[in-house]
């Protein structure tokens, strides 16, 4: 039954946002020549696509994976359908504060300048309670605290690159799955499920990307954060693997969902125009859905709770050493 209610939940999901959003298409021809661009998890789904986009646009992109394999496969795909060489893997794991310090470093040792930071890495609704090497919640782990931990010892070389731009891939899940941020119990130690987990580390990107959006005020630093709409990838590996249905059910919706459903270049059109859209030059600190300014959930606008998540974040990846 709580299966079968889910499968219809996704698929309602799914078709309420195709019959409100339908499809949207970034058409800007903005050149990237001479920018460096980061990428976190583009091997695969909608950062391999923006990463595509943006290396056709003659970015140095810089792809950061946490597999070795798969990101080499992907760079060479990139390379290919670009026609841009300039494409390099660089490896980082977000669920280790260590790795995430390492990334860091040899990026502020080697590179020249950044002038595009693009948080996409994510950890969909993982149905068992598990830590990263750090011994937090893999969600909150990955998907906020490791990019809030990256995004501050990028910092500097994104300030020497200005005007420069973070953009932060989010949900609607922020949203439909959370009502609000319990900084009481971050890595649901109290209580733990998959979707209030996902929630919980979604919204918590906006909060992110709201507090530093005030902190960079005086500088040529934007943040901006997106819901990439309802995206066909290899995020559903999670889903189908709890949903545990027989193959042909698992087909047929497969098929029902491709109708509604974008594909990851679709997906990857909100990130492309906040990465290189003239007119949004100075636009900081909104949330985005379709290449428009959306309107996140009241708790994604609360200052206090951004303001508290920042502290306690602060704390927890030991950002002052
Ligand atoms: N698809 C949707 O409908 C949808 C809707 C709303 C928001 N989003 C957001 O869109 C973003 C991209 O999702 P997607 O749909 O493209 O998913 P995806 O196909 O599963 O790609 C996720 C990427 O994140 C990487 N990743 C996961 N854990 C990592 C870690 N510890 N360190 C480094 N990289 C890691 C994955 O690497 P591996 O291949 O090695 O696992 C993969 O490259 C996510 O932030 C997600 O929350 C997606
Ligand atoms: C792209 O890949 C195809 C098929 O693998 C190959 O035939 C082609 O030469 C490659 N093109 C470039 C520019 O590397
Ligand atoms: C948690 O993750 C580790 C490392 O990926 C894995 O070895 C372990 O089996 C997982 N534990 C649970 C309870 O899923
Ligand atoms: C904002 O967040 C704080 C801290 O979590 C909370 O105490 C407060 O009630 C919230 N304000 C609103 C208007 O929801």
């Amino acid at each position: 039954m709580s299966k079968l209610r889910i499968f219809i939940v996704i698929l309602a999901i799914a078709i309420y946002y195709f019959l409100i959003h339908g499809r949207c298409e970034y058409k800007g021809d903005e050149r990237l020549d001479g920018k460096t661009v980061i990428i976190t998890g583009a091997n695969t789904g909608i950062g391999k696509e923006a990463a595509i986009d943006l290396a056709r646009r003659g970015a140095r992109v810089i792809c950061a994976c946490r597999s070795k394999s798969r990101g080499e496969a992907a760079v060479e795909d990139i390379k290919n359908i670009s026609g841009n060489n300039n494409v390099v893997l660089k490896m980082l794991d977000l669920g280790s504060l260590n790795s995430i310090r390492q990334f860091a470093k040899d990026i502020n040792a080697k590179e020249e300048r950044l002038d595009v930071l693009i948080n996409n890495a994510g950890l969909v609704i993982c149905p068992n309670y598990n830590t990263t090497e750090d011994g937090f919640e893999r969600m909150m782990g990955v998907n906020h605290l490791g990019h809030f931990l990256l995004t501050n010892l990028l910092l500097d070389l994104l300030k020497k690159s200005q005007p420069s731009r973070i953009v932060v891939v989010t949900s609607e899940a922020h949203r439909t799955l959370v009502s609000e941020m319990d900084l009481e119990d971050l890595m649901s130690e109290k209580s733990y499920s998959g979707t209030s987990g996902y929630g919980h580390s979604k919204l918590a990107n906006i909060l992110f990307s709201l507090e530093l959006s005030k902190r960079l005020k005086d500088t040529s630093i934007t943040i901006n954060s997106l819901h990439p709409g309802a995206v066909m990838t290899d995020l559903g590996r999670h889903i189908e693997d709890y949903l545990h249905l027989p193959p042909f059910l698992l087909e047929a919706l497969r098929w029902t969902l491709s109708i509604f459903v974008r594909d990851a270049r679709q997906g990857a059109q909100t990130i492309i125009c906040l990465a290189v859209d003239k007119s949004l030059q100075s636009v900081s600190g909104k949330y985005f859905a379709d290449c428009e300014i959306s309107r996140e959930s009241a708790a994604a606008r609360n200052e206090t709770a951004a303001k508290l998540l920042w502290d306690i974040s602060e704390k927890l990846v030991n950002l002052s050493t």
